[in-house]
């Protein structure tokens, strides 16, 4: 997704620019661009392709000039291909003002022909040309004045930076929709829409709300809206360390966020659980506890795999807090006309908290009348902010763009809520305490799984040829084979499909073909029996059966062909552990298939367009 990096300060802004852009790679770009101030007016090198394309062009011009004050852009293409004219910034037609930008220009045609009408021309096809093409309309030696101007004109969302050659010491910055935070350092300040390319200059940062802006030169900064009210704001601290965002010794963020679980989940459950008195702990929802406890209804909004964890979390409040619970794509609840009952609870699930749709959602749920809750992991992110109450997961910055630990979290979270409505509602304490005894083991748990990385990749690579595969479960574990075939999709390119097992018989089955691989998750539990059912139908049609297993179970050895095993834990918890073999498997595929485990093709970390 576009990623936006922006410095004022002491230092040569060349360098700092293009190492913020690499800190925002792992968002998934296209193209990418710089606007450095300079003496002689804007100095602007665009790109296609990666930020080395960029860094090498940079590398060779003798004209950089020698600057404090600049701007960069990773661009992911929405209007226009991706190419180096559409890649930002952007100028208005005689070049007095650049701008990189976040988000969408919903109005920009109309913006386009108004400009035409006047004379103007535009080279890209861009929806943010339009808008740089306006702020030159309103400029008239006042940058802060001409940008809210502009942004009074426009619809749409934007995290955006706008310079002027005119001004070579001013940065404007303003956000409606598409997340900025200002890096407050001694003497400097760099402008980012992620905090990762901010946390190797300082930890300061200040989060702009939607409709606020803030013009930066080197002597300090003002806050106000777009409306040029001034607001104060508070400069707070981000959460996670340079270190913990860089690979430290593995080969991709994917497989080190694999390998991280064990730790991750030990953070998330740290604090939460009050063994002692046998209680989960949830501060912050805890203003919220008698509404969440008295809900008539739960509704789960989220995208990708945020929604496959929101799917485990609709079992959960069923099963154990006997909450009617619904799980519902993001994009589909923004636009349905849903109905909200009083005593319902929307809770959002997102990695990044700044997904677009699930924003939305949570809006829309927001607007008739629910009480909201978030689960999010990044600390201050739009979600987290917007929802009435929340939990975090705190399972550390997510750099892969196949989403791993996160998942983990956001289950983990979804059974420390559940257990607290139901321990208020109908659960005894003996239960309760099993929950938490078996809580408590499951990072130990993951890391025995882990040791079989080689296994998974020996059985995976035997199969990494053949383009269609199955991932089939039941009950709690349908939604990690969802989960299973979504990473293989997203790393290997191979086609997958993940199903409830039971529906293979009604369409699916028609695909086995010899040898064509199929993964169940056939842990102990509840369908056991019936899953085996299924294993049988596919053998019996030629289908490899790769399996994930309890420990100690000596029939599934003899039915399966593969099998990796996990340990026992109380039903409800089994995804935390059965999903682990299935996101080795993607990474090993994807691996032997040659391609891009971290950046995979297509693809962005974080959506925040619709
Ligand atoms: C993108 C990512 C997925 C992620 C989804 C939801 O599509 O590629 O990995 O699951 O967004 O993201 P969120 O940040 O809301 O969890």
């Amino acid at each position: 997704m576009c990623g936006i990096v922006a410095y004022v300060g002491n230092k040569d802004v060349g360098p700092v620019l293009i190492e913020g852009l690499k800190r925002l790679e792992y968002r998934g770009y296209d193209s990418s661009g710089i606007c450095i101030a300079g003496k002689n007016g804007l100095f602007i090198r665009k790109a296609a392709g990666r930020i080395s394309v960029l860094e090498s062009i940079l590398d060779e011009d003798k004209t950089i000039p020698a600057s404090h004050v600049g701007m960069a852009h990773t661009r992911w293409a929405t209007h226009g291909a991706p190419t180096e004219c559409n890649a930002h910034p952007h100028l208005d037609d005689k070049k007095r003002i650049a701008i990189v930008h976040n988000g969408i220009i919903e109005n920009y045609s109309a913006i386009r022909q108004f400009l035409t009408a006047k004379g103007h021309t535009f080279v890209s096809d861009t929806d943010t040309e339009s808008l740089a093409g306006l702020i030159g309309h309103f400029y008239e030696g006042d940058l802060a004045k001409a940008v809210q101007l502009a942004l009074h004109e426009i619809r749409g969302t934007y995290g955006l930076a706008v310079m002027s050659a005119s001004e070579p010491e001013v940065l404007v910055v303003a956000r409606r929709g598409s997340p900025l935070i200002i890096g407050v350092g001694k003497d400097e300040y760099i402008v980012a829409s992620d905090a990762a390319a901010v946390v190797e200059h300082t930890t300061q940062v200040i989060y702009l709300n939607d409709n606020e802006m803030a013009v930066i030169t080197p002597k300090g900064f003002r806050t106000m809206t777009i409306d040029d009210v001034p607001v104060t704001k508070d400069v707070t601290a981000v959460e996670f360390s340079l270190e913990q965002i860089e690979l430290g010794g593995y080969q991709h963020f994917m497989l080190k966020e694999i390998f991280e679980q064990p730790e991750a989940i030990a953070n998330c459950l740290r604090g939460r659980v009050d063994r002692h008195e046998g209680r989960v702990v949830l501060g912050g929802i805890a203003q919220y506890s008698r509404d969440i406890v008295r809900a008539r209804r739960i509704i789960i909004t989220a995208c990708g795999t945020a929604w496959h964890a929101g799917l485990v979390g609709e079992f959960l409040f069923e099963e154990l807090a006997k909450i009617p619970t619904e799980v519902e794509y993001a994009s589909e609840f923004r636009y349905r006309n849903p109905i909200v009952e009083d005593g319902t609870i929307v809770i959002a699930i997102s990695q990044s908290g700044e997904t677009a749709d699930t924003l939305a959602a949570l809006r829309e749920a927001k607007d008739r009348g629910a009480l909201s809750l978030g689960v999010v992991n990044v600390v201050g992110s739009t979600i987290a902010r917007e929802t009435d109450a929340g939990v975090y997961l705190h399972v550390g910055p997510e750099v892969g763009v196949a989403s791993t630990k996160a998942f983990c979290g956001q289950i983990v979270v979804e059974v420390l809520l559940a257990l607290s409505i139901a321990r208020r509602k109908y659960m005894s304490q003996t239960v309760l305490q099993e929950f938490l005894t078996a809580l408590d083991r499951i990072p130990e748990q993951m890391r025995h799984i882990l040791e079989q990385s080689e296994l998974i990749r020996q059985v995976t690579t035997q199969y990494v040829k053949r383009e269609n595969w199955l991932f089939l479960g039941r009950g709690f574990n349908y939604p990690v084979a969802l989960e299973g075939a979504l990473k293989l999709k997203e790393i290997s390119y191979i086609h997958a499909e993940g199903l409830p097992a039971a529906e293979m018989k009604h369409g699916p089955i028609a695909l086995i073909n010899p040898g064509m691989p199929a993964v169940f998750i056939a842990t102990r539990g509840s369908q056991y029996e019936k899953l085996l059912g299924n294993i049988q139908e596919v053998k019996a049609r030629g289908g490899k059966i790769i399996a994930v297993a309890s420990e100690g179970d000596d029939h599934i050895t003899k039915v399966a062909d593969h099998v990796f095993t996990v340990p026992d834990t109380i039903e409800p918890l089994q995804p935390l552990l059965t999903v682990l073999p299935l996101q080795l498997l993607a990474y090993h595929a994807a691996m032997a298939r040659g391609c891009n485990v971290d950046k995979p093709r297509n693809l962005a970390k974080s959506v925040t367009v619709e």
